[in-house]
């Protein structure tokens, strides 16, 4: 059982795996328009998290995980509680970078789905930095789910150009200075 890692699975991973490839899925892009009451925000005031919405050009880079053999059903379940807040499991197809043998052919992801209460959908990129600034929940600031996420992608996966991801780090490190200047 290969597990495909897309937001925070690419940096936090609390959990064991067997092996791990990068690669990428197709169809779809990574959105911050989850809402995220039990990691980065709270009930009334969510956070926003990543998801993955249909793009029929789209191209999301990522880490695929082998589950520990034998024990696929006991990490799934972590995952699948810690994930709980609005994902649900989908199978896609893997396409790993060259020339990594051998491939995955299919992967199960977490996806946070438009029918589910947290999902918060699109928003003006600059709302979604405001958001995301004044967010924070049990794990922590939502800045920080932002700012791992984009320098893991830059480390891990140089590969993906992801504009959405890289404008909103760009807009809320200017909020910060900008806030941190005023004090
Ligand atoms: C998640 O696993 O969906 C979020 C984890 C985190 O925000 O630290």
């Amino acid at each position: 059982m290969w597990v495909f890692g897309y937001g925070s699975l690419i940096w936090k991973v609390d959990f064991p795996y067997e092996a791990k490839r990068i690669g990428y899925i197709t169809g779809f892009s990574r959105r911050f328009w989850q809402g995220s009451t039990d990691h980065r925000g709270v009930p009334g005031q969510p956070g926003r998290v990543v998801t993955l919405v249909e793009d029929p050009v789209g191209r999301v880079w990522g880490v695929a995980y082998k589950l520990p053999t034998g024990r696929e059903q006991e990490v799934k379940r972590h995952l699948d509680h810690r994930e709980k807040g609005g994902y649900r499991v989908m199978a896609v197809a893997f396409h790993p970078r060259p020339p990594l043998a051998p491939p995955p052919s299919q992967t199960l992801l977490y996806i946070g789905s438009r029918d589910d209460p947290n999902y918060l959908g699109p928003a003006p990129l600059e709302e979604i930095a405001n958001q995301i600034v004044r967010s924070e929940g049990p794990s922590g600031q939502n800045t920080e789910y932002l700012f791992q996420l984009a320098d893991a992608v830059r480390r891990i996966l140089p590969e993906d150009d992801d504009a959405h991801l890289f404008g909103l780090e760009t807009l809320v490190r200017q909020r910060l200075e900008r806030d941190g200047s005023r004090k």
